[in-house]
C-alpha cells in the first residue's frame, strides 16, 4: 500500500517488536515501550499501578489537566466536564458541523478544481467547532492552529513559547466569562465547583488547552487518512458510496489502521512486572496504540484495511478512566466531513505528483497535506 512505504506507517517494525520485544527497555531513558494490545490495554486500565498523573510543582498547564489526573481528582473533573460532552449537546452540533464543511468547501472550490484536504478541510473544521464549543472568536482560528501544531509537534522551544500565549490568552477569557457569563463551556469552567471549591485558572486553562490538542489535530488526522485510504482503495470508496451506513464502520477502521494517536504513555506508580520485566516505580511507560492496533493476536489480517470488521475493539480513543471524552463528537465531525466530501466530489483523485509525508510527530500520525483534484 501506497502509505507504507516511506516509513509512513512502521507497521513492519510494530510487528518485530511485538515479537521480539514486545516491552522493551529504552537504551538510557529508564523506560520502557509496550506493543502489545493485551499489554497496553493493560496499563491503559490499571491506573492503580500505572498513573497519568503530571507533575503538581510545574506551571504547564497541561499537567493539571484532567489528561494528567489519577482518581480520585479524575473522577471529579471528568464528571464536572462530561456536561458539556452529552449525546444531546454533541447531536445539537451537528447543524453547525455541516454548515461549516459546506462552507469550507464552497471556498475550496472558489479557488480551482484543487483542494488540499488537510489545510483547507481536515484543519480548519475541527478548530471551528472547538472555537464554538469554548465561545472563543472566530477571528482567532488562525492562532488557534499555530498553537494547537506546536503543542503536538518534537520543537520544545515552540511548545513553550505556545504554553506562554495560550495560558495568557485563556486567562483573559476566564477573567472575561467571571464577569460577563454566557452560554458557552469556559463559562460553565469557571462557575464549576468542586468540593464547592473553585476550578484554579491553571485547571482551566488546563482544560481549554488539553480540548485545542485532543480535539483538533486528532479529527485533522482521521478525516485526512481516511480521505487518504479512499482514494487509495478503490473498492472501499465504491462500497462506502453505494451504501453511506458502511461509513461509521469505515471510520473505525481509519482509527484502527492509521492511529491518529500512536502512542500515550503512563509512569510507574509501584513496582510492577509486566511480561516478565520488572518495571519500577518512577519509570515512564509507552504505550503504542499504533501498534496494539495491528496486533495479529487481536485482529485477523491486521494490515488490510477492512471496513467490515466486527466488532473491532481498536485502542485508538484509548480504553479505562481516561477513555475520550470527545470520541462522539470526532466521529460525527468525520462523519459528516466525509459524507459531504464524497457527495459532492465522488471522483476525487489525490495528486499523486506530491510525495505523502508526515507531519514531525511522533505521538501523532499526521499528513503534511493531500491534495487532491476534485472532479
Ligand atoms: C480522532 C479524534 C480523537 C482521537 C484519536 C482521540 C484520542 C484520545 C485518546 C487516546 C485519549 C486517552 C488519553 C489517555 O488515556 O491518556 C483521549 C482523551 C481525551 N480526549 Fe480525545 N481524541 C480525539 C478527539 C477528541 C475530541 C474532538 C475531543 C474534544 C473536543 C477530545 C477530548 C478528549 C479529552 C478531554 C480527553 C481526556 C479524558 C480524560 O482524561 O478523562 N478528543 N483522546
Amino acid at each position: 500500500m501506497e502509505w507504507n512505504k516511506n516509513g509512513l506507517l512502521p507497521l513492519e517494525w510494530f510487528r518485530q517488536m511485538r515479537t521480539e520485544s514486545p516491552v522493551e527497555a529504552i537504551e538510557g531513558n529508564g523506560g520502557w515501550n509496550v506493543y502489545k494490545y493485551v499489554d497496553v490495554k493493560a496499563v491503559f486500565t490499571n491506573y492503580e499501578v500505572f498513573s497519568s498523573q503530571g507533575s503538581s510543582s510545574s506551571d504547564d498547564p497541561i499537567e493539571s489537566s484532567i489528561l494528567r489526573q489519577d482518581p480520585p481528582k479524575h473522577r471529579q473533573l471528568r464528571k464536572l466536564v462530561s456536561h458539556a460532552f452529552t449525546p444531546r449537546i454533541i447531536e445539537s452540533l451537528a447543524p453547525k458541523i455541516q454548515e461549516i464543511t459546506t462552507s469550507l468547501l464552497d471556498e475550496a472550490e472558489k479557488k480551482g478544481k484543487k483542494m488540499d484536504i488537510v489545510a483547507d478541510l481536515a484543519s480548519p473544521l475541527p478548530i471551528t467547532v472547538i472555537a464554538e464549543m469554548l465561545g472563543v472568536s472566530m477571528e482567532d482560528r488562525e492562532r488557534f492552529k499555530a498553537w494547537s501544531d506546536a503543542l503536538v509537534g518534537n520543537n520544545g522551544d515552540a511548545y513553550y513559547q505556545c504554553q506562554r500565549e495560550m495560558s495568557e490568552y485563556f486567562s483573559a477569557i476566564a477573567e472575561d466569562r467571571r464577569r460577563h457569563p454566557q452560554d458557552d463551556l469556559i463559562t460553565k469552567l469557571v462557575e464549576a465547583r468542586i468540593d464547592n471549591e473553585h476550578l484554579t485558572d491553571l485547571e482551566i486553562i488546563g482544560f481549554c488547552i488539553l480540548l485545542l490538542v485532543a480535539g483538533n489535530e486528532t479529527t485533522t488526522n482521521l478525516i485526512s487518512s481516511a480521505v487518504l485510504a479512499f482514494d487509495s482503495l478503490p473498492e472501499v470508496r465504491a462500497e462506502v458510496l453505494g451504501d453511506s451506513t458502511l461509513l461509521p464502520g469505515a471510520i473505525e477502521e481509519v482509527f484502527r489502521y492509521f492511529s491518529p494517536v500512536q502512542l500515550m504513555f503512563r509512569s510507574v506508580k509501584q513496582d510492577t512486572v509486566l511480561r516478565g520485566q520488572e518495571l519500577k516505580q518512577g519509570q515512564f511507560v509507552y504505550i503504542w496504540m499504533a501498534s496494539a492496533n495491528h496486533d495479529e493476536d487481536v485482529f485477523e489480517q491486521p494490515d488490510v484495511f477492512n471496513i467490515h470488521r466486527n466488532p473491532n475493539p481498536h485502542l485508538g480513543l484509548g480504553s479505562g478512566i481516561h477513555y475520550c471524552m470527545g470520541s462522539q463528537l470526532a466521529r460525527m465531525e468525520s462523519r459528516i466531513a466525509l459524507q459531504t466530501l464524497l457527495d459532492r466530489y465522488p471522483e476525487y483523485r489525490r495528486d499523486r505528483s506530491v510525495e505523502l509525508a508526515r507531519m514531525d510527530s511522533t505521538m501523532m500520525f499526521a499528513l503534511k497535506e493531500l491534495p487532491v483534484f476534485l472532479k
